[in-house]
Order: C-alpha cells, then structure tokens, then sequence
C-alpha cells in the first residue's frame, strides 16, 4: 500500500536528503498516490521542516519548487494509499507532534488505534488529522518527553501497537539519525557509503545502493550515517547478512518484476491477508469500512443482486455459491449494464452488492444508482477509498489490495473474492444461520489461504512453460462447473485480454448442448477440477466432460487439487493446488490461468500493463 523512504547522510545539510527521498518516493508511487510528503531535520533547528500535500507526487513536486525547504541531514518521506481517513492535505504524511519536533510516517493499519487515540485525547493531546498514524506519532513523543531515545521510544511504541505497520520517525534533537520498525509490512534498509536508507522496497534506494537488508518482523532499526544497528522489541541486537539486489533501476518501479501484471499476480498472498486481517470477530460479526446498513434491515433481506463487470462480475459469481449456501438467501449476479436497463425487481428488502475494484465503473456507479433509488440498499466492495462507489453506497467493504496498475485484474480479482467470503459469513451470523463450529473452521480456512495462494505461485514454472509453447495457438477453450465455472470465465477472459487469442469459457455441463462442435483434433482445453473430497458426484461428472473432449481430440490442461489421484489419468498436463475447502477453491485455481495468460502475451511480445483497446477504470458506460 503506502510507500516509505528514510535517508540520512554525514556532512553539512544537503539538497541530498531532499532529492534521495522526493526520487525514491517517485519509484514508490506505484504503492499509493493519494498524497504525499516529506520532513527534514535541519540542524539547529528546534523544529521540523515538512511538505505534504494531496495527490499525485507531482503535485507535492510542485509545492517544493514554489517554497522550497531548507537544506537537511535526514529526511523521511511518504506516498500515500488512504486506508484511514479520506486523501486530504491533513491526513498526507509525514505527521507531526511534540510541537514539530518529532515526525512520523506509517504504512499499514493500527488495529487498536481507536483506545490509544482515547488514552491521549484524556492526557490533552490534540489530533490533527483522522489518521491512525497519528497516534503512533504522539505516543512516541510521549516516550522521548518522558527520557527515551528516539530508537528506545519506537520500540515502546512498537509493543503498543496491534495491526500492520512500518513506522519511521525522525527527530529534530537527533539530527543524524533516522529509525523504523515493522510488522507485517515491508522495511528495507539499504546500506551506503557515509548514508543509509530506508525504504518499502528496494527501488526506494536502488539508484544508490544495491546491498540491502530486510527488517524483520517486530524489529527495531536505527540508521545513522556511520552503521545501520537492528534490535528486536528487547532492545536485544540482531545480525542480519546483507544480500545484493541483482536487478538494475529501470526494472526498479515494478518491484523487480518484468510487468506490474507480474507483480501483482505476486502480491496476491498479501492482497487476500490484508483483505481478511482483523476484519471478523470469533463469532463472525463483520466491521464495515464506511456507512452502515441497520442491522434489522440486512436481518430482513430476502434476496441480494451482485451487480458488477468483468472480473468483478466472475468474483460475484464466485460470491453467489458461497453466500447462497451460506446464508440461504437467493443472490442473482448480474452485469450492472444489463442490471441498469431490464427493470429489475428490488425492494427495500433487496440487498445490492456491488464489485468494483476502481469505484469509477459508470455501469456500475450507474446500477447503484439504480438500485438506490428503487429504495434497495447498497453494499460496495471497493478497492479504491474515496471514489465514486465507495462515497455513494450505503456502506463499504474495502478490499486492501493495494494499487492495481495493470490493466487487467489479478489481486483485485482474489480479494473481492475474499472480502465477498467475509460478507457472507457476516450476513449467516446475522439471520441466525448459526453453524459455528463451520464458521470457525472457515475463519481459519481463510487465514490459511495467503500461504497457499503463496505456493502456488511457487510452483508455477511448468505453467509458464507451458505458455511458452502455445504461442501460436488460435483459440483456448476453457470449462469449469460449480464454483469452478467462474474461474473457467476469468480464464478466458484473461487469455483473451491480453494475448489477444479467442478464448471461451464454459460450464461444463453446457458442453453437450453445443460448444462440444468446436471440439476438434489438437483444441486445447482447461478443465477446473472441483475436489474429489465430499463433492464426489460434481467430480466424476467433470471427470466424463474431460473423457468427452479427449475422445475427439482435444489436448487437455486440467486444474486439479493435490492428491486427487484420478486427475492424472484424464490430463495432457496436470497442475495441482493446494486441498481446500470446495467453496475457497477459486484463491487458487485461477492463479495459474492467471500466469498462463501473463506468461503467453509476454511470449507473444505484448504490453500485458496495457493491453490494447483497454483502460484500467471504464469511466464511461
Ligand atoms: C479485466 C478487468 C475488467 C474489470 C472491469 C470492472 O481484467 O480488469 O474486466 O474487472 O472493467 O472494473 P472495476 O472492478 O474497476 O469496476
């Protein structure tokens, strides 16, 4: 999400610190571009200079050129993706207390914010922003009043704090020192000659520097221009070895990935973590991001519409299976352009859900809209705090998955998915659809998903290398059933977008009533596989749609979980995915069509960020 860069650096006060932090947070503004800024520590100084402003770095750009900040030793800066607070000038980092002497700046979300801000309204701490960030930078200052060095006092913070955070402060008392500490979120430190750095990734500082060292979880880090010294939350030192980044800088905006596309098919595990983390109580109760939607209202509904595009409107379909046998109530999902035009039926009694990574979908917005005004209230799953969705809807689900660059979406896709699981658990809670032993069991299923979706990834080269060899394929089919049939659709739909080959999905069970005329000899085709395990019927079924097209020639790619010893008798080439439950299966199954579409445009030579004809947010309908 946010990005982070720390710098410090011996000698007298340079444009140094300055140019270090404005060049890496250009690198960084992938992570977030909602505002940003920066603070220096200028020696002599009692307090801080700082600069911060809302939107692009550009626009913090050009506040610099027109007043100008004195020349420093350290400095901090940050690119902003609001999580807490809307994107204003007030909530940018860095932010200021003990009088602008100490300055702070934060990625992540401080789950027990809300007492610790109680705790120093009480003491007569004011508050300038509605940040959660804010409370880490005014206990700090309460920790140095109180004696502590700047690097004791963020470790007391540190222990404090619940959630997910990289924190870097800076002193003015301290001119040549700059710290930082993580959980849960990324800190790298990159090591200098005579200075050193701080940043969220390694492009924050790779211009500089390519020998690094990653923080580790629940460490302290001090940087100073002489040494870099880690402590873990005791104080107690660490060792780490420095390792050498082996990528140069123009790779450097993409994380080291070829594509964004690649990379955020990477930053999955973290989208689907952060989407789930700290949202649902033990007892399945769900805390809504924005706006509410009266308890005895949502108790009542009797049907709910998924109204979405595209891959958002495939994680609807996936939401249908998951909700309806979760919840028993009907959900229809449908494409908000036709939702919008065909007179649908709603009623008070009607819960809208809508899908939208950007917010900026006019089908959507228009659909909403729609809805609303025929008295159905709105639920948005939105990845894009502030926009048009998320401001009109009766109340938000934020996905955190972080900025989605490349036109085509990938961990948008899984944590609309993931954030639709926490909805539906949430609305059986509610009506009284108490299986708890099922909804622990499932709130725990769901937390280990990061680390499956994670070896997937791992394992995928033989998808890529599969790729490699279809370059000159004409057209993909691809068939699932159940909650396969939707991944079987973003299959497609993926292939299609980017390597511009015609690509179809269906369901399985379809095939006979039509599509099996496209069958001929050499046609590959994807196959879903539901699991063998307590789905033994849906499996055999897809197991006979498989033999149907063998028999008349096609070459089969079949996605199956692990273990399923069948599989392996129907398939030209076998990929496996982690067990899991049924209804989960999607996390993973679409992770390899995902890389395989990536993987063969790339082949093919072509721009898979901007795939032609597309454009990231559809602002029109
Ligand atoms: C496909 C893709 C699009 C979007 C669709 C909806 O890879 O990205 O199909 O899913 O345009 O966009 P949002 O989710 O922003 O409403």
């Amino acid at each position: 999400m946010c990005g982070i860069v720390g710098y410090v650096g011996s000698g007298e006060p340079s444009a140094r610190a300055e140019g270090v932090v404005m060049g890496g947070l250009e690198r960084l503004e992938y992570r977030g571009y909602d505002s940003a800024g920066i603070a220096v520590v200028v020696p002599g100084s009692p307090v801080l200079a700082m600069a911060k402003k809302a939107g692009k770095l550009t626009n913090l750009a050009k506040l610099l050129a027109e007043t100008p900040l004195p020349h420093g030793t350290a400095a901090i800066g940050h690119t902003r993706w609001a999580t807490h607070g809307s994107p204003t000038d007030a909530n940018a980092h860095p932010h200021l207390a003990a009088g602008g002497r100490i300055a702070i700046i934060h990625n992540g979300i401080i789950e027990n914010y809300a007492p610790l801000r109680a705790e120093l309204l009480a003491s007569g701490v004011q508050f300038l922003s509605d940040t959660d960030t804010e409370v880490a930078g005014h206990l700090l200052a309460r920790y140095v009043d109180g004696g502590l060095s700047l690097v004791d006092a963020m470790r007391a913070v540190a222990r404090r704090l619940e959630g997910a955070f990289t924190l870097l402060a800076i002193d003015a008392n301290e001119p040549h020192v700059v710290v930082g500490t993580r959980r849960n979120s990324p800190l790298v430190i990159g090591i200098g000659d005579g200075e050193n750095f701080l940043g969220s990734d390694v492009v924050a500082f790779i211009e500089y520097t390519k020998t690094a060292l990653e923080l580790g979880q629940d460490e302290v880090v001090e940087i100073t221009p002489e040494g870099v010294s880690i402590t873990d939350l005791g104080g107690s030192p660490v060792a780490r070895e420095p390792f050498t980044v082996t990528w140069d800088a123009s790779a450097a905006q993409k994380g080291g990935f070829a594509s964004f596309m690649d990379k955020e098919i990477h930053d999955q595990p973290s989208a689907v973590a952060d989407t789930l983390r700290g949202r649902l109580d033990e007892r399945g109760k769900l805390k809504l991001d924005e706006g509410i939607i009266a308890e005895t209202v949502l108790g009542a509904v009797d049907k709910i519409i998924v109204v979405a595009c595209g891959t958002a409107f495939y994680a609807g379909m996936v939401a249908k299976y998951a909700i309806e046998h979760w919840t028993r109530i009907p959900v229809e999902v449908e494409l908000a352009h036709e939702f919008r035009y065909r007179d649908p039926v709603l009623s008070v009694r009607t819960l809208v859900v809508a899908f939208s990574q950007s917010g900026e979908t006019m089908d959507t917005i228009m659909a909403v809209r729609h809805a609303q005004q025929q008295g159905a209230p709105v639920v948005a799953i939105i990845n894009v705090q502030g926009s048009t969705i998320a401001r009109e809807a009766d109340a938000v689900l934020y996905t955190r998955a972080g900025p989605e660059i490349a036109v085509a979406s990938t961990k948008a896709f899984l944590a609309q998915i993931a954030a639709s699981y926490l909805l539906g658990i949430y609305l059986a809670e509610l009506r009284g659809n108490k299986f708890p032993d099922e909804i622990a069991a499932l709130l725990a299923e769901l937390n280990e998903m990061p680390a499956k979706i994670q070896l997937v990834l791992d394992t995928s080269e033989p998808v890529r290398e599969l790729a490699h060899s279809m370059v000159n394929e004409r057209t993909v089919l691809f068939l699932g059933r159940h909650i396969g049939y939707p991944v079987a659709l973003e299959g497609a739909l993926k292939l299609k977008e980017l390597a511009y080959i015609h690509a179809e999905g269906f369901a399985a069970g379809e095939l006979k009533h039509g599509p099996i005329a496209l069958i001929e000899p050499g046609q590959p085709v994807f196959i879903v596989l539901p699991s063998p395990r307590g789905k033994e019927v849906l499996h055999s079924k897809v197991i006979s749609n498989i033999q149907e097209v063998r028999a008349r020639g096609a070459r089969t790619f079949v996605i199956a979980e692990e273990g399923d010893t069948e599989a392996a008798h129907y398939a030209d080439h076998l990929f496996t995915v982690p067990q899991t439950p049924t209804l989960l299966m999607p996390l993973l199954t679409v992770v390899p069509l995902q890389i395989f579409a990536l993987e063969l445009a790339s082949a093919k030579g072509f721009d898979v960020d901007q795939p032609r004809n597309l454009a990231k947010s559809v602002t029109v309908e």
